[in-house]
Parts: structure tokens; sequence; C-alpha cells
């Protein structure tokens, strides 16, 4: 069954957690997000942003991931994250992805409803999921301002007129954070999962306080994109052990890399709650 879409995962608007998107950027990302799977017995979305496409490839990518899936029995799928034009979604498609999101938080409301309900066409052809977003989640140091949240009514008829799978909402995270300092709009939240029919998405869950995430697993938040924390848990895993021991082999340090990843996603996927759920 392996690889499968987002809709395979075991999750919809109404289960009581939340499936973990894993950005991956190498084979040793995915092997790491594979392994905290079969351990935790856990669904996983490994996902393939546009800095790793950049960074690797999209088809070593995808096909590295397609690869390790097959050999688990946990469901995984392969999702192409952050789209902001057309021609990668198809690229991504034609190499069998499993569900594509489109990011057009930054084009005019219109534009964003055009494009999405295009991208949704495309991959629901393919037998592919797929997500939009609505609202704005900040990148780096910028700051969420109430004009970004989420307006309820407009994502109620975003959702209606693209028909997306999976909706991102803004509630207050920002991309790219090291530390988690951030908090949510709870009952934002609330009300979002109160009117819209479909599963909605939190990004930028490295810089959000382990109590909001539960809190937004209670409040309606079904799937949650951690990309940076993974990254920082592996840099730090290797600076110590290229300081500690400059002359161990490299294979035995990325290994080390792997394990630290591994139960850095663990942990995550207990408090997402989607333990025992794969
Ligand atoms: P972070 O890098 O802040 O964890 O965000 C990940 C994300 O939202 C990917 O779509």
């Amino acid at each position: 069954m392996n690889p499968c879409n987002l809709n395979q995962l075991g999750i919809d608007r109404d289960t009581p957690w939340a499936v973990g998107h894993f950005n991956i950027h190498n084979q040793e990302f995915i092997r790491a997000v594979v392994k905290a799977a079969e351990k935790e017995r856990s669904p996983a979305i490994l996902a393939v942003g546009m800095m790793s496409i950049k960074y690797m490839g999209l088809e070593p990518l995808i096909t590295s991931c397609q690869v390790i899936s097959k050999e688990t029995e946990v469901p995984v799928a392969i999702h192409l994250d952050h789209a902001r034009d057309l021609e990668i979604v198809e690229q991504a498609l034609d190499l069998g992805i499993n569900s594509v999101m489109f990011d057009g938080s930054a084009l005019s409301y219109e534009e964003n409803v055009t494009k999405t309900t295009k991208v949704v066409q495309m991959a629901h052809e393919r037998g592919a999921t797929a997500e939009g977003e609505i609202g704005i989640v900040p990148h780096g140091t910028d700051q969420v301002k109430d004009s970004d949240m989420t307006d309820p009514a407009r994502a109620v008829e975003f959702a209606e007129r693209t028909g997306v799978d999976f909706l991102a909402v803004s509630l207050g995270s920002v991309h790219g954070m090291k530390s988690a300092e951030a908090s949510l709009n709870q009952d934002l939240l609330k009300t979002l999962h109160q009117q819209i029919p479909v599963p909605l998405v939190l990004h930028g869950a490295s810089g959000v306080v382990d109590d909001h995430i539960a809190a937004a697993v209670a409040n309606g938040i079904r799937k949650i994109n951690v990309n940076t924390g993974l990254k920082v848990v592996l840099k730090n895993d290797l600076t110590r052990c290229f300081r500690d021991s400059p002359d161990s082999d490299l294979l035995q340090d990325f290994e080390g890399g792997m394990e630290a990843i591994t139960t850095e996603v663990a942990s995550k996927m207990r408090l997402f709650g989607s333990s025992g759920k794969g």
C-alpha cells in the first residue's frame, strides 16, 4: 500500500490525533523518519520542500522516498510542500508523488482560488491529495500580524470553491523558528474547525510550544508540519560529534545524527497522538 496519499493515513477531520509531516532533505532524513514511524507504529508524511529540491533534486528525493517507504508496513505518504507554481506540481505528480501542497498565500485571494483549484484537479486526476493555504504563516523573523491570521468566512469559501482535501491555516505560528516560543490562537482554531469541512493543517510547528501543539490537536489540527526543529537536532548532534570524536568514521557520525532525528520525530509522534495509529 505504500506510498499512499493523505486520505489513506487514517486521519480525517474528526480523529482525535494528528499526523506528522516531516520535511526530508536526503536519504538520512528519510530513513530516520521511517524508523521513527516503525518504532511508534505511526503513520508519517515525508515532505519534499523547495529548498531540498534545489539541494538534492526532485527526482532523487521522490524516488528515494518511494523506495524506502515500500520497505515498511506503516502508512507513509510523500507530499510536495509549498509549491508556488503549477510546473513543479506537474513534475512531482508525473514522478508519482502522492500529495501536493499549493501555497498561494502570497497571491490575491482570487488568484489563490484559481491556481489551487487547478492543483486540486491535477492531483485528483492522479489519485493524489491536495492541500491549500489561506492566511499567511510568515517566515524567519517576521511577526504574525492579526491580518495574517485566517479569516473563517474566507476559509470556508476557499475550501468549498477549491475542493482541497486539507487546508493550512494561520493561527500564530512562524516558519523557521529554531526554538519553541510561539503560542496559537486556539479560539480561532475552534471556530475554523467547527466551520470548515476538511482537516486543518498547522505549518511552522517547530516554533510552537508543546502545550499549544497538544491543544491544537484537541481543537482540530490534523496535520502538523515540522522542518527546522529536525535540522537543529541533526546539526547539534553532528557538531557535538565532530568536536568530541574528530577521528571517528563519518558514517558512524551520520548514524548518530539519524538516531537523533529518529528520537525527535518519535517524540513528536507521541505529542501529536499518532503513535499506535499506523
Ligand atoms: P518549521 O520549519 O517552522 O518547522 O515549519 C515547517 C513547515 O511548515 C513546512 O511546511
